[in-house]
């Protein structure tokens, strides 16, 4: 049988926000994602969506736990491995775009590349690339706010997916834009992930998302308790 690798690999996965009161986010959580996979991350509000996709994101340290991703627990990487690791495996998308807005279009998508140090020739060519994909390419010398939210999404997409990175984190990627529009959305996001076999992970409330991922993984009731 043609056994896919695990890309993803979460162990016990614990985290606690220590404010004025302790907030039990993530209860010890285990799962395991293949390469390529697409996994729907669902739950009521506060049971830690978004804290565990920080957590992936290597953005926020958990409590405890293990995060296994291609074979190295990212816990364990100090801040320079960790910057590594943010800019080259994974790539954000939020609910609000995060574009930056004195940017053209061209600029957002090439800024990430900028940063990892890559040539002139591969940024041209990756830019060509990912707004004729997403139906964008009228748009690179406008600024973001010229564009509706479905279109800064599809920019949003773009940025993340500049530096072909192998795993994608969208956290509520259509909780800003309208029902006709999330579909479009989703469809372009995942047939991305698809072409370039980038595993895809998407918290969302949105009952629509569940049509276009392989898995979906819903979070305990336990998280969001406050101690
Ligand atoms: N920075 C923080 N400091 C303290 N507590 C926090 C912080 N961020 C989140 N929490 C708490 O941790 C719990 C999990 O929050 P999280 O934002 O991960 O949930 P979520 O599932 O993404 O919720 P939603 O569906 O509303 O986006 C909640 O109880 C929340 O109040
Ligand atoms: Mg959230």
């Amino acid at each position: 049988m043609n056994k896919k690798r695990k890309i993803i690999i979460v162990e016990n996965l614990l985290h606690v926000y220590k404010e004025k009161v302790e907030t039990v986010a993530l209860p010890g959580i285990n799962f395991d994602v293949e390469e390529g996979e697409k996994i729907l991350i669902t739950g009521k509000s506060g049971v830690g969506k978004t804290t565990l996709l920080h957590c992936l994101a290597g953005i926020l340290r958990p409590t405890a736990g293990r995060i296994i991703v291609n074979g190295n627990n990212i816990i364990e990487k100090d801040q320079d491995q960790l910057a590594d690791y943010r800019r080259d495996t994974v790539g954000l998308i939020y609910q609000s775009f995060n574009l930056a807005p004195f940017l053209n279009i061209k600029e957002n998508i090439e800024f990430p590349m900028i940063i990892a140090g890559k040539a002139k020739d591969f940024r041209e060519k990756r830019i060509i690339e990912l707004t004729d994909e997403l139906e964008i390419s009228r748009y690179l010398n406008s600024v973001p706010d010229k564009l509706s939210g479905g279109e800064q999404q599809r920019v949003a997409i773009a940025v993340a997916l500049a530096n072909q990175p192998e795993i994608i984190l969208a956290d509520e990627p259509t909780g800003n834009i309208d029902v006709d529009t999330s579909k479009t959305v989703y469809n372009m996001l995942t047939e991305m992930c698809d072409k370039y076999k980038t595993t895809l992970l998407i918290a969302t409330h949105d009952p629509d998302a569940i049509n276009y991922v392989d898995k979906e993984i819903n979070l305990p009731k336990l998280g969001g308790i406050n101690l």
